[in-house]
């Protein structure tokens, strides 16, 4: 379908939105975020936390944004509205609008670290000793200029895109990325588990430390890395079901989208800790936003033509940032849109320069001005800051307040006739129904209510 007056679009097909669904899921937040977090959260128990997290509250919390976005066929905001008018819970919808420019303007300054790093691998300028590959790292992010610049571009890139609509260019992109990046890292892990010394790193992601299964700091950061990686809490999954028709079926499309999500997480922990721990004095915790850009580097050169396998590795991974990025700028967009009857044109430029904007101390934050580098009172970069507070807070508070709304208010059954519209197979109902109305909100907000505690008295 082309565009029509209103500039929505659609996708061509089920396979089309499982496509865009994944491509959105799977992108920095699996291959770089999910390794930094077990890194930070101790390991193995952190892994366990977040398949808990995966399965018992943010697997629901999709198929509950899917099935808002498809029956209203609306933005967000406007889907709220629908469904609910002349109450606040269009507000739900306003949070993830602002949770998309939020999170996009730190993500794009990582996307453009990527996308330097397939120069830099390509071109032998990371190689050498565990020293020279983390001062390398550490020279390259406090490049002021060079940092705004390829964020610059991401911004830029991801624009451009979206311009074109939703339908042209995402299915196509993904439908051939997501098969070579699941062979590459398949690989990939094959090569690190071979590696000496590669044992410690398998017992340090595969074995928890019982101890920290009850660190509700670790719990935390499980649930936001659960919702940020699935793309959850701020309506781009009602943004991206608004796209779908009604006979595209969404229990499906929804386990798909968890199993290939899950299995990029999951196997990027696979790479990172046994390459990292067949390093002398590899301590994982120390990484931070680095560890991929350190670790992976030393992997490479471990491999014949080693080059080309790095190369590889940051085109595809900047690829599925891109795929990421498109689906953060297009719910401020379709809001624009639907909500104000904007042009598609001009929702873009407007989004993307407020973006940019904001993206300014992030990209500055990892050693180019100390004042972002260093926030006083809190000793975390601007950039780890914004992550932090869209990830931990906004994400399972909007994930939240999905749960309220359609466990409570539009209610279990009116979501269950939209999700077995049209004959769909919607098996397990019933265990959907009690987790979305029980589960999701109680276990969301015990979690969000001791870090706030935790949070203050520190
Ligand atoms: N899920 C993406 C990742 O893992 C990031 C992302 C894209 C996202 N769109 C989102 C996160 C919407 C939260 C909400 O890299």
């Amino acid at each position: 379908m082309a565009m029509g007056a209103t500039d929505r679009g659609a996708w061509g097909s089920r396979m089309g939105f499982v496509l865009a669904a994944a491509g959105s899921a799977v992108g920095l937040g699996n291959i770089w975020g999910f390794p930094t977090q077990v890194g930070r959260g101790g390991g193995a128990a952190f892994v366990v936390l977040y398949l808990l997290c995966v399965g018992l509250i943010c697997a629901p919390i999709l198929i509950a944004e899917i099935a808002i976005g498809r029956r209203t066929q609306k933005d967000p905001v406007t889907a709220f509205e629908v469904l609910r008018p002349r109450t606040a819970w269009w507000l739900t919808g306003l949070l993830g609008v602002l949770a998309g420019v939020g999170i996009l303007s730190f993500y794009s300054v990582i996307a453009g670290w990527t996308l330097a790093y397939v120069w830099y691998t390509a071109t032998g300028a990371v190689t050498g000793s565990q020293d020279a590959i983390g001062a390398f790292f550490g020279d390259f992010v406090s490049n002021g200029p060079l940092s705004l610049g390829l964020t610059l571009v991401v911004l830029v890139t991801t624009a451009v895109i979206i311009i074109g609509g939703v339908r042209s260019g995402i299915e196509r992109v993904t439908r051939v990325l997501m098969p070579l990046l699941l062979g590459l890292l398949v690989l990939l892990a094959a090569r690190a588990v071979t590696l000496p010394g590669a044992e410690a790193g398998l017992a340090y992601y595969m074995r928890p430390d019982v101890s920290r299964l009850f660190d509700m700091s670790v719990l935390n950061a499980a649930l936001g890395q659960a919702f940020f990686s699935l793309s959850l809490g701020m309506g781009a999954m009602i943004t991206y079901g608004s796209y779908l028709t009604r006979r595209q079926g969404i229990g499906g499309a929804a386990v798909w989208v968890v199993l290939l999500d899950t299995s990029v997480a999951l196997l990027a922990g696979f790479i990172i800790f046994p390459a990292g721990f067949s390093l002398p004095g590899f301590d994982p915790g120390s990484g931070g936003p680095g560890l991929i850009f350190t670790v992976l580097p030393r992997l490479f050169d471990t491999l014949p033509g080693g080059h080309l396998f790095g190369a590889a590795f940051f085109v595809l991974l900047s690829m599925a940032a891109l795929t990421s990025t498109i689906s953060l700028l297009e719910v401020p967009v379709s809001h624009l849109i639907d909500g104000h009857g904007w042009t598609r044109r001009n929702a873009v430029l407007a989004i993307t320069t407020l973006t940019a904007a904001l993206a300014i101390p992030s990209a500055l934050s990892n050693g180019a001005v100390g004042f972002f580098s260093q926030l006083p009172g809190l000793g975390m970069s601007f950039l780890d800051f914004m992550a932090i507070v869209w990830n931990e807070f906004a994400l399972p508070i909007g994930g939240l307040l999905v749960a309220i709304f359609v466990g409570h208010i539009w209610r279990v059954d009116e979501a269950l006739a939209e999700l077995r519209a049209e004959g769909a197979a919607f098996p397990l109902g019933g265990l959907w129904g009690a987790l979305i109305r029980y589960v999701c909100p109680i276990a969301i907000l015990l979690i969000i209510i001791f870090t706030t505690l935790r949070t203050l008295a520190s």
